[in-house]
């Protein structure tokens, strides 16, 4: 298939690019490069053999992404495009709403107009707020909120059904990633987050690597086994085959497709910081601090519908997550910009 990823120069879109490749099906990328570096699409090009074809344009602009649809004829949509920074949403909420919710909408009324229904968006498992069960399944009901950027997947979740329930024309697959880490094994691509790291694993490496003086823990006094938040965390490599895999999905006309993108394993932050000190043999100085609010004790989910469905499981555990986050941080102190 011929699939156009909006934010394909983004963390996840990258890495998605190259198991696309794998698969046979060709790319085209739009982003605005808001919150991404080109150099991630030279590194994609050095690792497939090609570059693949770039548009730097925003979502939101209607004429560009006509342009787009007119030139290439795109089967689906993968639809990374998005600003994620849950702190920095709560400071700007009207552009996080304004960004993501319009972008979405311009790129949904562009499809429909060019006959392209078939969607794959980028969803997370923030939607379940502090979730009502654990290992959390896709059953278990979407919860508060409590930042505009959960608000925003949340809220646009329910346009993508709407959509989907009015014309059955359409397949929209949400799938519901819990918290990527890691990066390509050759150490050429990764996360590449722009100022203070507010997600765990960046700090990390950050901080053994020397750019932050020690990791703060936010809390010890959670209700978990050493007190400290537990996650699901999952290798970026894997996530982008659960991409590959919701093709399927897409292929055999599945109308609405919910899936829980994780690894089912819960590690807490300490679990964490001890598997990246064993693995890579480096120090990590920590401080525990109070809690961050809006954070909650515990999420991981049960992947046993992406599994039982797509045929798609994680294959990454916690030390090659580790392992390779450093190799990529090691390797490129300064991220893309070196
Ligand atoms: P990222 O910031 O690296 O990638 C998003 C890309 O979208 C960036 O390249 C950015 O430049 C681009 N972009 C933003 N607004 C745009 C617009 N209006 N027009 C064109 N391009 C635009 O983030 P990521 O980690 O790769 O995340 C990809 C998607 O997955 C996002 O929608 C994010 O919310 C979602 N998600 C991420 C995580 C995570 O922890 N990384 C977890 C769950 C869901
Ligand atoms: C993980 C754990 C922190 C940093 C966020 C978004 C979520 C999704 C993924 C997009 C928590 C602790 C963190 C630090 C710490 N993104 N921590 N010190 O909060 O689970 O999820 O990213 O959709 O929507 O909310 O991820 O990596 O920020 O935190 O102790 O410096 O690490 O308290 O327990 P989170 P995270």
């Amino acid at each position: 298939m011929n699939i156009l990823l909006t934010g394909g120069a983004g963390f996840i879109g990258s890495h998605t690019i190259i198991e696309l490749n794998k698969s046979g099906h060709d790319v085209v990328v739009v982003d605005n490069l808001v919150n991404s570096n080109p150099e991630a699409l030279n590194r994609v090009a050095a690792i497939i053999g090609k570059q693949v074809p770039f548009i730097k344009a925003d979502v939101r602009d209607r004429e560009a992404m006509d342009r787009i649809f007119k030139q290439h004829k795109i089967d689906a949509v993968i639809h990374f495009a998005g600003l994620k920074a849950v702190g920095e949403s709560v400071s700007m909420p009207l552009e996080y709403y304004e960004n993501n919710m319009n972008s979405t909408f311009v790129l949904l009324d562009v499809m429909r107009k060019n006959g392209c229904k078939n969607i794959i968006f980028s969803s997370s498992a923030t939607v379940y707020g502090d979730p009502a069960i654990i290992p959390i399944t896709e059953e278990c009901p979407k919860g508060h909120c409590t930042n505009p950027y959960g608000q925003t997947k949340s809220m646009l979740e329910e346009v993508l059904m709407d959509v989907q329930k009015a014309d059955k024309e359409w397949n929209v697959v949400l799938l519901r990633y819990f918290n990527p880490i890691g990066a390509h094994p050759s150490g050429t691509m990764g996360e590449n987050p722009n100022g203070i790291p507010n997600n765990l694993m960046p700090y990390i490496t950050q901080t053994a690597i020397g750019i932050r003086k020690e990791l703060g823990v936010f809390g010890n006094d959670y209700d978990t086994p050493d007190g400290t938040g537990v996650r699901d965390y999952i290798h970026v490599c894997d996530l982008a085959a659960g991409h590959v895999a919701a093709l399927q999905a897409i292929e055999r006309q599945c109308g609405l497709a919910i899936y829980n993108l994780g690894t089912g394993h819960g590690y807490s932050v300490l679990d964490v910081v001890k598997a990246f000190i064993k693995v890579n043999g480096v120090d990590v100085p920590y401080s525990i601090k109070p809690r961050r609010p809006g954070d909650i004790a515990t999420c991981y989910c049960n992947p046993a519908k992406a599994k039982a469905e797509l045929g798609w499981e994680a294959q990454y555990g916690i030390e090659e997550m580790c392992r390779d986050s450093w190799n990529w941080q090691k390797k490129n102190p300064k991220g893309y910009d070196a």
